[in-house]
């Protein structure tokens, strides 16, 4: 899908229900956080903070690091953190050369402009700086938006235009180079992963933008009807699993 063609919307933020359904996505984090390798006194972006978990991390490392969010509600909780917050969207700049480094976990996939977006982060950063980030890649939860939209098809809804961006390495490559970037190193990572609450409580944080005008009636059934589509994703313990594949780069602005 074009960025152009991409909604902009259509997600809803709760950090409670983030927390409880889809913790795992900052537990998860750690090899992205190893190949940031923060050092003490740099400055560091996260963008796409949300509640902080993983920016708590970067600060226990001695940087100076500041939160990019643009959901109030997250950007409260990860203020509660005590992290400074930017609270906006980073399609708007965010600063010129001051960053050492520039970091992001499962938010690039969510932008609906990606080149500018990374031409942002470019200019964020001093020359030198990196950018080191890890999100949706090609081929991300394939198995699970292929059922969902058989069952919204099936049951005659909309099928709304995915609202995510999960890129190939050689396309990220391509759009990264544009912005001025030289790419060290990018690969995709097949990562199956458990979900905690369940593929229900995945679909409710993450599969809202393609159930945006059904009833709760309406919802439950097309979730039943996933959930028995992709019954081969559930283990002999009864726990879900996603077809997760993350994309991992670092990057130099050049
Ligand atoms: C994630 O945050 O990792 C994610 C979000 C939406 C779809 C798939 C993955």
């Amino acid at each position: 899908m074009t960025s152009e063609s991409r909604p902009s919307a259509g997600q809803e933020w709760n950090a409670e229900g983030y927390a409880r359904h889809a913790g795992f996505v900052p537990e998860l984090g750690a090899a992205v956080l190893e190949l940031l390798a923060p050092r003490l006194g740099e400055a560091i972006l996260d963008l796409g903070c949300g509640d902080g978990v993983l920016t708590a991390r970067i600060r226990e490392a001695g940087a100076r690091v500041t939160g990019l969010e643009p959901d109030p509600d997250m950007a409260a909780r990860a203020r509660a953190r005590g992290i400074r917050v930017l609270e906006q969207d980073a399609h708007d700049p965010f600063g010129s050369g001051l960053c050492d480094a520039v970091f992001s976990n499962a938010a690039l996939h969510w932008m609906r402009d990606p080149p500018r977006v990374l031409r942002n982060i470019h200019a964020a950063l001093k020359p030198g700086g990196r950018l080191v980030a890890e999100q949706g890649g090609f081929g991300n939860v394939a198995a699970v938006v292929t059922a969902l939209t058989a069952s919204l098809e099936a049951a005659g809804h909309p099928v709304p235009p995915s609202p995510w961006d999960f890129p190939t390495p050689t396309a990220q490559r391509a759009r990264l180079e544009a912005a001025g970037f030289r790419v060290e190193t990018i690969a995709l990572i097949q990562r199956p992963t458990p979900l905690p609450t369940g593929l229900k409580g995945w679909l409710a944080t993450f599969g809202a933008p393609f159930m945006p005008d059904l009833d709760t009636a309406s919802r439950q059934s097309v979730v039943a009807d996933t959930e028995r589509r992709l019954a081969h994703l559930r283990d002999e313990t009864g726990t879900w699993y996603a077809d997760y594949v993350r994309l991992r780069f670092r990057a130099f602005a050049a």
